[in-house]
């Protein structure tokens, strides 16, 4: 079946966009003649890099709250709309040993969940007004699987993706869909660390096109809430979460969670 694809002239912003999966997505959206903003820390090299791409450029460090307000509000001002946040900004630890380092610990946590939460906070009124339109957080696997080499970045993106789900219901009543990706290991300079190892075991990876093609359908097609598993060989899955028990009643019935504690979205 064909997917449908993000409507000619709308407006996306991309964290950490001069990145692998920013710049394989830059191209795609690009090619569909969306007008991208590529939002990534301030160097000559990542200014080039969105050039290259046709693709403007704003200094974001996605850590700063505030920054992430003034972005929106300037593609806002500028683009007069926006219909999609990919928020993609992330690093992971430099070393997998066995002490916890927890100031890299925080700083992964900074970037890669409360990055996240300012993006989101930001953009929601920005697409609000322009009528709805969608939120794609890249998360990962290692989020439904956490990755006993890296605590903070298991926790980050695990986080992210609670953080979708249980945004996803309120979001859905403003008409904007939250998704999370979560793709397997990908070839981008975040695996440049570990890329022998994988050569060396014949170990398969992701190349960046095929996770920004699962990003370009989680924008128009995505489920709210869902997280979409991307693995060598198996493509782009839809998470199945298992669930957990309900409370029963004193008569054996399942309880239902009162009304008043639910948000307004989901009564
Ligand atoms: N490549 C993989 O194997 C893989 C797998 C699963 C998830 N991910 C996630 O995908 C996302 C994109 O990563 P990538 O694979 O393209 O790697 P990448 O290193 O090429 O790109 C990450 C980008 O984030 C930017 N960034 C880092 N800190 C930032 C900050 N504080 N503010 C703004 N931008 C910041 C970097 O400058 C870089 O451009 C990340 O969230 C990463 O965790 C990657």
């Amino acid at each position: 079946m064909t997917q449908p694809t993000p409507a000619p002239g709308s407006v996306a912003l991309v964290t950490g966009g001069t990145g692998g999966f920013g710049r394989a997505l830059a191209t795609k959206l690009r090619a569909l003649d969306v007008t991208v903003v590529l939002a990534d820390l301030d160097s000559d090299r990542n200014r080039q890099v969105a050039a290259d791409l046709d693709s403007q450029f704003v200094a974001l460090d996605v850590t700063d709250r505030a920054a992430n307000e003034t972005v929106v509000a300037q593609i806002e001002a500028e683009h007069g709309r926006l219909d999609a946040a990919y928020l993609n900004a992330g690093i992971s630890a430099a070393k997998s040993d066995d002490a916890l380092d927890m100031d890299e610990f925080m700083k992964v946590v900074a970037i890669d969940l409360f990055g996240v939460v300012y993006g989101v906070e930001a953009a929601r009124p920005v697409i609000r007004r322009a009528g709805g339109g969608a939120m794609v957080v890249t998360a990962s696997l290692a989020g439904l699987s956490p990755m006993a080499g890296d605590p903070g970045y298991s926790v980050a993106k695990g986080g992210a993706i609670a953080f979708v789900r249980s945004m996803a219901p309120r979001l859905a009543r403003e008409n904007i869909t939250i998704s999370a990706i979560c793709p397997g290991f990908a070839d981008t300079a975040i695996i440049d660390r570990i890329r022998d190892q994988f050569t060396a075991a014949s170990f398969p990876v992701l190349t960046a096109d095929e996770v920004a093609d699962a990003m370009v359908m989680a924008w128009t097609s995505a489920e709210p809430g869902a997280a979409y598993v991307i693995q060598p060989g198996v493509g782009t899955i839809p998470y199945k979460f298992k669930g957990v028990p309900s409370a029963k009643t004193a008569t054996g019935e399942t309880a239902v969670v009162p009304e008043t504690l639910r948000p307004p979205s989901m009564r």
